[in-house]
């Protein structure tokens, strides 16, 4: 966020790269910059954007300086790690549902933004030495678009919560708060009718039940989450992939889905051919079963024939529109099967339930280290003070391109 966490930052744009004081990186161990001159200010580069566009077309690789006088309520921050989701990359476009604030309080030559909405920071220094946040703590946006992709912040305290990083990695600790949590979120909340008595209402998959919900997208991070969660909480999943290129990759897909957790993976083409009805009517024991809950992440095909496939009175949650395809439903779905569409945004979720969402980030970090969550793949991308726009922008641009080997993430080194 380029507002109110800015407000005390002196802003020397463009100053050149000083060296002073090191401190231990805990990711590399490499001894890293802290502070710069004689006046101990930090120096901090951060990929902004002026304008939306193709982010290989706007983003901007802005150098600045931080002042060491901070406010009693507000820290000083080194960014550990910041994945690239395709929401950030919505953001710069100017298609996501929200937007940040242009400002010029990191001195950018116009009004700018700094991009990027997830990610982990360790706290180098805090205004206040009775602080609840200590220096060496590691702490993740509070609020949503903090713009992650920087590497330094001043934070204000109530804009940051702290994440115990014992048994974390800083990877794992940056992909918490988003696609684990929209999986969390929406197995916990929706599921099928509850029926017209009770007001027209839902209840959620009941755990332990093995009862079934289906999801498109499923290779996504959120897919993996929730294929996982689904697992844990004793509930069954149906799975769509994307074929990959060769038969054995393919597999290859299908069986690591099915270590995490999957009952059932098909490919696309399955899921959209003639011969899929009667597959699941296998599935579930001809119809016996119940589907009560769908995922939709693609739209268009896909998403009608989720739809198509759930039980009377189950409900679709929406969540994202990879195929930048309309979601088209047939008419007879609402009236006859009584199937119920909605949308689902995890940041209205973090804004009306902000205790519930730190029980959540709690609950999911516990099950890392518990070793009974696994990561999304990962395409780490080194972030040093000499890595140029080119390599970083590169990175976003390629963030939603599908058949990715893994998520793009920024892992900060010598920064
Ligand atoms: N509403 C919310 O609050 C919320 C929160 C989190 C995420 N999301 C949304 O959830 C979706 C997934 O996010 P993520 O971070 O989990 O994704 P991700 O890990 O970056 O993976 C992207 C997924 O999209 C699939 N994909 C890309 N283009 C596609 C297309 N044309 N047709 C079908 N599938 C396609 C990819 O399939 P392949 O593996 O086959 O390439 C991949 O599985 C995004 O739309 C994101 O915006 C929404």
């Amino acid at each position: 966020m380029l507002g109110r966490s800015h407000n005390n930052l002196r802003a020397l744009s463009r100053s050149g790269r000083v060296f002073g004081a090191r401190i231990d990186s805990p990711l590399s161990q490499q001894p890293v910059r802290r502070k710069s001159g004689p006046y101990g200010y930090t120096q901090a580069k951060a990929l902004v954007f002026s304008k939306n566009g193709e982010p290989s077309d706007v983003l901007q690789l802005h150098t600045y300086s931080i002042s060491p006088s901070l406010s009693s309520k507000s820290v000083l921050l080194r960014s550990l790690a910041a994945p690239v989701n395709p929401a950030d990359i919505n953001t710069i476009q100017g298609t996501y549902g929200a937007q940040p604030s242009f400002t010029s309080l990191i001195g950018t030559p116009s009004p700018s933004a700094i991009a990027g909405n997830e990610g982990v920071f360790e706290v180098l220094a805090t205004g206040d030495p009775a602080s609840p946040i200590r220096k060496g703590d590691w702490v993740i946006p509070a609020v949503a678009q903090f713009g992650t992709w920087r590497t330094h912040a001043v934070a204000e305290l109530d804009q940051v919560l702290k994440i115990n990083k014992e048994g974390l990695r800083a990877t794992q600790a940056a992909t918490i708060s988003v696609n684990p949590s929209t999986a969390y979120r929406i197995l916990r909340a929706y599921g099928p009718s509850t029926g017209i008595s009770t007001g027209l209402g839902m209840r959620p998959l009941e755990v332990g039940s093995g009862e079934w919900f289906i999801q498109n997208g499923a290779n996504s991070g959120v897919g993996r989450a929730a294929i996982q969660l689904g697992k844990l909480w004793g509930l069954r999943s149906i799975n769509v992939v994307r074929e990959r290129s060769s038969p054995e990759e393919t597999e290859a897909l299908r069986a690591e889905l099915v270590g995490l957790g999957a009952d059932v993976v098909v490919t696309e083409a399955q899921f959209l051919s003639r011969q899929w009805k009667d597959q699941l009517a296998d599935i579930t024991n001809n119809g016996r079963e119940q589907i009560g809950l769908g995922l939709n992440c693609v739209g268009g095909k896909s998403a009608t024939a989720l739809a198509r496939s759930l039980s009377e009175g189950a409900s679709m949650v929406s969540y994202g529109g990879m195929a930048k395809q309309p979601v088209a439903l047939p008419v007879g779905l609402l009236i006859f099967k009584d199937i119920r569409f909605v949308g689902f945004w995890l940041s209205r979720w973090n804004q009306q339930d902000v205790t519930g969402r730190r029980h959540m980030i709690d609950y999911i970090a516990d099950l890392i280290r518990e070793g009974k969550f696994r990561d999304v793949p990962l395409d780490e991308v080194a972030w040093n003070w000499d890595t140029d726009i080119s390599t970083l922008a590169q990175e976003v641009q390629g963030g939603l391109q599908g058949f990715r080997s893994g998520k793009g993430i920024f892992v900060f080194g010598d920064t």
